[in-house]
């Protein structure tokens, strides 16, 4: 039976999250590792910041609904994908399709359609700088094979680390004058702005917005002559995350003032790029654990330095 893509509503966002779980779960449990009862609303939270960043660039695969559904709908979401623009940066966030309707053509037509027109001018964009990237699960031959042939190859080990942070005096202290302030403010946006293009390779205010509104907080680190040096973000939560320097000398210190700073009620979790060897080196001493299956970050062209950058999480950077 036919499929449809159209953009998404936001009445679409809970069948979305449940697309989400259905579809890991399935490839997690065949792996003898079934995903725990689902907790969607941090998941919600960020397809509702994407719906309102990039309207255009999240899209939804519907079926009619069998005749005498029960519930009563025309349509069944059976798939979505979301891309997020950040200046001259397509980042594919999420694609997702329900395991009974995998293999079918679904997940390729969605990305086509969430892709720019790479090969038509657009009018604010040079189309040969402009970078597609995303961030793959090494256990998924199919994502990983279908983003490869549209250039977005994957270059980078991305670990997750979990737990709680023991020996805390492992980390070396900030150097002499050089101190945090929360991240707030026009003045720390432009500070930010900097550290981001030069780490990241480009600014995304919207969301650092996002991040604060969902329970993180930020410091920028600022030296003595008061010259910006980096950023970093932990929560309560235990989601630690973006942190970016200008210099990696200062990682493990940053790393240390954040995980003083902010006292997280249960275990630490945090993406680190495997060429961030001072975060990793940092944070397994400090008790950290490897935690699951490594994921691996795609790109078309180079674009950032994540040996200075550690991601927000694997579906925003
Ligand atoms: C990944 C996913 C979105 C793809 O959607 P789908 O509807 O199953 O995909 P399609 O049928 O459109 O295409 C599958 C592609 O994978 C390719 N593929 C499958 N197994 C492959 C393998 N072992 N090596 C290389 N390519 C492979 C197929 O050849 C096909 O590409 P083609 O159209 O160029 O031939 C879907 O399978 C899914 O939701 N998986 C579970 C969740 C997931 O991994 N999401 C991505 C998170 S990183």
């Amino acid at each position: 039976m036919a499929f449809t893509c159209r953009p998404a509503r936001r009445a679409d966002l809970s069948d979305c999250t449940l697309v989400w779980y259905s579809a890991v779960d399935d490839y997690m449990a065949r792996l003898g590792r079934p995903l725990p009862s689902p907790r969607l609303d941090p998941l919600l939270a960020l397809m509702d910041h994407l719906l309102l960043t990039d309207p255009e660039r999240f899209l939804v695969a519907t079926r009619p609904a069998p005749a005498g559904a029960p519930t009563g709908r025309a349509e069944l979401v059976v798939g979505f994908g979301i891309a997020a623009r950040r200046e001259h940066i397509w980042f594919l966030s999420q694609l997702y399709v329900l395991p009974s309707e995998q293999n079918h053509g679904i997940g390729r037509a969605l990305l086509t359609r969430l892709m720019p027109p790479i090969h038509a001018a657009e009018p604010d964009v040079n189309p040969a700088a402009l970078v597609l990237a995303t961030c793959t699960d090494t256990v998924q031959p199919s994502s990983t094979g279908l983003y490869s042939r549209f250039g977005m190859v994957p270059r980078v080990p991305i670990l997750n680390l979990v737990g709680t942070p023991g020996v805390r005096s492992q980390f070396a202290p900030l150097p002499a004058g050089v101190h945090a302030v929360a991240l707030l403010g026009p003045e720390a946006a432009a500070a930010v702005d900097a550290i981001d293009r030069a780490t990241l390779g480009y600014a995304h205010q919207p969301d650092h917005a996002y991040l604060r509104a969902s329970g993180r907080t930020g410091f920028v680190y600022i030296s003595a002559d008061g010259t910006p040096l980096g950023y970093g973000y932990s929560s309560e939560a235990g989601r630690f995350g973006p942190v970016a320097v200008l210099d990696e000398a200062l990682t493990e210190s940053v790393l240390g003032h954040l995980t003083t700073a902010i006292m997280p009620r249960g275990a630490t979790t945090v993406w680190v790029p495997g060429d961030n060897e001072k975060a990793m080196l940092a944070l397994l001493r400090a008790g950290l654990r490897v935690e699951g299956f490594p994921a691996m970050i795609a790109w078309t062209q180079p674009f950032a330095a994540f040996d200075r950058y550690i991601p927000a999480g694997l579906a925003l950077l």
